[in-house]
Formats: C-alpha cells, sequence, structure tokens
C-alpha cells in the first residue's frame, strides 16, 4: 500500500472522528445553552411580576389607611372593578415605568374583565392578552406565552409574555402581564451557533493540517518504510540457510546413504541450525534493547582489560590474514556498565575490523579520556566504507556490497549501536575507501 496513502487516510480519519465528536459537543451545548437561558429569562419575567404586583399592592394598602384615618368605610376597598385601584395602577406604572429593572419590560395590568386599567409607555396601544391566557388567568392560573407582535409599519415583535392573576380573599382582583423581546436571547442564541459553526470545521481543518505536519516530522514514512525493508531483510536472511537445509535434506534422502554420509548430512544441518539461531538471537536481543527490556548489570570494571580479552577473541582470525592488532599497553579505563554487553561491542567492532582488513594489514585499538566519557578508538587499514554507505551501517542487515563476501548478517553494528546506547554513549565512524576505517566508541564513566 502506498504510503503517503496511508497517512492521509489516517488523517483523515482522525478529522472525521473529531468532526463528529465536535458536532456531537456543539449540539448538546447549544441545546443546554438555549434551555438554560429561555429558564432563566422566565424566572426573571416571574419574578418581575410577582415584585410589580406586590408594589402595586403596598400603594394600595397605603392608600386605604389614609381613607381609614379619613373616616372612609373599609368595605369599598376591593379591588375587584374599582376605578380607585385603577387610577392608583395607572399611577404606579406611569412612577416605575422609568425603573432601571423595568427598562426594556413591558408591563400592563389588566381588570378581571379582560380591559386595559394602565400599561407602561413601551407598549403601543394593542393588548397582548389572548382570550385564551385571560380565560386561563381568571381561573387563577400564570400562563407563560411566546407572542409574535405584527404591528403596523415595524418589523414584527417576538415577545416571551408572563401573565398571572393578583388574588384577593381567594378571588381574581387583578391581572399582571409582563413581555420582554426574544430578541436578546435569540440573539444570543444566534451568535453561538455561528461561533460554533465557524469553529468547528475551523478547528478540524487546524488540526488535520498539525497532524499532517505531525505525521511528516515523525517520520511516519520513514519508519514504515524502516519496518517493511526489515521483514524483507529477515524473510531473505532466513532464507538461505533454510534453503540450504532443505536442499542437502532432499538430497541425502534420495537414496539409502551410509552412516558417514547421514552424519554429514546432519553436521551441516546443524550448522545452517546455529545460524539461524544466531540470527533469532541477535533479533531478539535488538527487540529487547529497543523496548527498553534489555537488563543491565551495571558494575565497575576495567575496559582496557575486556578490550584485551576481545582482541585474544579474534586473534584465529587475525594470526590467519597475518594482521597485527596493537593494544595500548599497560592502560586502564575504569567505567561503569554491563561488562558482558561491552564485551560484545569491543568484539564486535574488532571483528568488523580484521574482517574487512585483507591480508598483511594492521588493527590499532586507542583509549583516552575524554570527561564524562572513555573514548575508544579501533583503526583499521581496510578496505573502507564508501561516503554514500557510511549513514546506513548500523542499520539491521545492512552490508556494504553484499558481493563482497562478507559472511556476517550485517547486525553487528546495529547491535554495538543499541549496547552503546543503552550505555548512554555513542559510536562515530570514519572511513575513506581502501585507507581503513575508524570506529569511535564513547562510553560514559560513571554509567
Ligand atoms: N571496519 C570496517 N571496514 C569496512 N567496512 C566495515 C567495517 N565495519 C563494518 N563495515 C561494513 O558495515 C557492514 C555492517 O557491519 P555489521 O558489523 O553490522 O555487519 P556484518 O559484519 O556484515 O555482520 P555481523 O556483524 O552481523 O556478523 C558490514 O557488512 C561492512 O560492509
Ligand atoms: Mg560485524
Amino acid at each position: 500500500m502506498n504510503i503517503k496513502s496511508i497517512r492521509v487516510k489516517l488523517i483523515l480519519w482522525y478529522m472525521l472522528l473529531l468532526a463528529l465528536t465536535l458536532i456531537f459537543f456543539s449540539v448538546l451545548l447549544y441545546n443546554i445553552f438555549s434551555s438554560s437561558i429561555r429558564s432563566s429569562a422566565d424566572v426573571l419575567l416571574r419574578s418581575r411580576a410577582e415584585g410589580i404586583a406586590s408594589s402595586i399592592d403596598t400603594y394600595w394598602e397605603t392608600e386605604r389607611l389614609e381613607a381609614i384615618k379619613d373616616g372612609v368605610v373599609v368595605e369599598e376597598f376591593s379591588k375587584i372593578d374599582n376605578i380607585n385601584f385603577a387610577k392608583i395602577a395607572q399611577r404606579w406604572v406611569e412612577e416605575k415605568s422609568d425603573d432601571p429593572q423595568l427598562i426594556g419590560t413591558i408591563v400592563q395590568i389588566y381588570g378581571i374583565d379582560g380591559s386595559r386599567i394602565a400599561y407602561s409607555k413601551n407598549i403601543p396601544k394593542i393588548s397582548i392578552l389572548s382570550q385564551k391566557t385571560f380565560a386561563r388567568v381568571v381561573k387563577g392560573k400564570s400562563v407563560f406565552e411566546k407572542i409574535d407582535l405584527d404591528l403596523p409599519g415595524a418589523k414584527p415583535v417576538d415577545l416571551r409574555t408572563f401573565t398571572m392573576p393578583v388574588m384577593e380573599n381567594h378571588k381574581v382582583a387583578y391581572i399582571v402581564q409582563v413581555a420582554r423581546p426574544l430578541a436578546l436571547l435569540t440573539s444570543a442564541r444566534q451568535n453561538l451557533k455561528f461561533l460554533l459553526f465557524i469553529l468547528l470545521p475551523l478547528t478540524v481543518l487546524l488540526t488535520g493540517l498539525i497532524g499532517s505536519i505531525l505525521a511528516k516530522f515523525a517520520n511516519l514514512e520513514r519508519s514504515f518504510m524502516m519496518q517493511k525493508q526489515f521483514i524483507e531483510d529477515l524473510s531473505h536472511e532466513l532464507k538461505t540457510p533454510l534453503s540450504v537445509l532443505k536442499g542437502e535434506m532432499e538430497v541425502t534422502l534420495k537414496k539409502m546413504r551410509s552412516p558417514e554420509d547421514y552424519e554429514m548430512t546432519l553436521k551441516s544441518g546443524l550448522d545452517e541450525i546455529n545460524t539461524i539461531i544466531r540470527i533469532v538471537e541477535n533479533l531478539l536481543m535488538l527487540a529487547r534493547f529497543d523496548s527498553n527490556a534489555m537488563p543491565l548489570e551495571a558494575k565497575q570494571f576495567d575496559a582496557a582489560e575486556v578490550i584485551r580479552e576481545a582482541a585474544r577473541d579474534v586473534k584465529v582470525l587475525a594470526d590467519q590474514k597475518k594482521i597485527t592488532i596493537s593494544l595500548p599497553p599497560g592502560v586502564s579505563a575504569k567505567i561503569k556498565g554491563d561488562e558482558n554487553q561491552i564485551r560484545r561491542l569491543f568484539l564486535n567492532l574488532l571483528d568488523n575490523a580484521v574482517k574487512y582488513t585483507p591480508d598483511g594489514g594492521s588493527v590499532t585499538v586507542d583509549i583516552a579520556d575524554d570527561h564524562p566519557y572513555v573514548r575508544i578508538s579501533f583503526t583499521d587499514t581496510g578496505i573502507g566504507i564508501p561516503p554514500e554507505e557510511l549513514p546506513h551501517i548500523f542499520d539491521r542487515f545492512f552490508r556494504v556490497d553484499k558481493s563482497r563476501g562478507s559472511v556476517g548478517f550485517g547486525l553487528g553494528l546495529s547491535i554495538s549501536k543499541a549496547i552503546a546506547e543503552a550505555h548512554k554513549g555513542r559510536i562515530e565512524v570514519k572511513s575513506e575507501p581502501g585507507r581503513g576505517a575508524t570506529f569511535t566508541v564513547f562510553l560514559i564513566k560513571n554509567f
């Protein structure tokens, strides 16, 4: 599959998921917001209406007490159908409708016959009390309503109204109606809708953009490629010994053989199996380093001594090729780390130096203090590495020019690099083709 298309697909899926999530939450937010502003607006209307009723009643009560003082008979002081009450209500509305609390609120007072006895200045001479509402309110019920008010020569106004009866001795005495234009609520809701409408696609787009940049940063393509290459290489490496094994067995089985022949086949088969086991062991070790699951037994030891031991291990091959290995005499380099792993690292580098140096060459090891590191270099006079191959030599299964008759798997340097890095160190390489190579290991003294 095309790697680019994997990336695009990943990002598109991600954007789709994000868009769905955002749409869900936006709808939820919008609904919660709408219903909460609507109910808080209703609470406000009701409290205004109740405030108005109690304020008018206080006016009326004051008036009543004055009249009693003047000797008027009390029974005449019912608010029901009382012209004097209508006057008081009118006076109250006139005085109070400029009250900052009531600006923008329409106030109307009705008698129990439905006639308007008082109304605030901010309403034209139109009654907004419908027959249906009136019928319910006279029965003692409060009513919330939404009304479209069509004013002649002006835009229609949406009003939220609250109409409530005011009782006197268990009878409806008069009706208070308050109303506020819905425009404020509608515009708040509209603003939110607009904001969500703009923000949502913007967020999704921006995230997609950032995602695609990040996916590039993260070298998604490179890691896909590397994985693909790795599997190809691994299959190839395993296929060779397995094919040899299969071939030998098939040939052997073709006819009856002597015990010596069988033994030979088994022995060479064992060699191939050992090769496979070595590849698998190496890969297992690399996988453990990759997932930081490689246990390191850190202790103090002399790196110079470990190099001398490793040099003894490659001596057989070096002697065969008449290659001299020179080590710094008598130095010691105390470092902390996993001695076995570090030995493997040195052995890999020495093995390469001898392997890739023609007969009669030389390998020189240098140890120096390079605080906080110990710096160990392995210089050979071998075939060297072409500059364009240098960046790859630490890759798994990588071998410069596989036809150079190399006998390795191309895993030694990747393992060495993993060991150095697990010890918070590193390996550097310098080489000129035909003139040899120098691998320099930096190991922290106090790991
Ligand atoms: N000292 C060196 N001189 C020249 N080429 C080298 C040297 N060391 C490594 N290389 C090149 O780098 C490649 C990778 O080295 P590496 O040690 O990872 O693999 P290998 O030696 O081929 O196999 P393995 O170490 O797994 O047995 C080698 O195949 C070789 O081509
Ligand atoms: Mg090697």
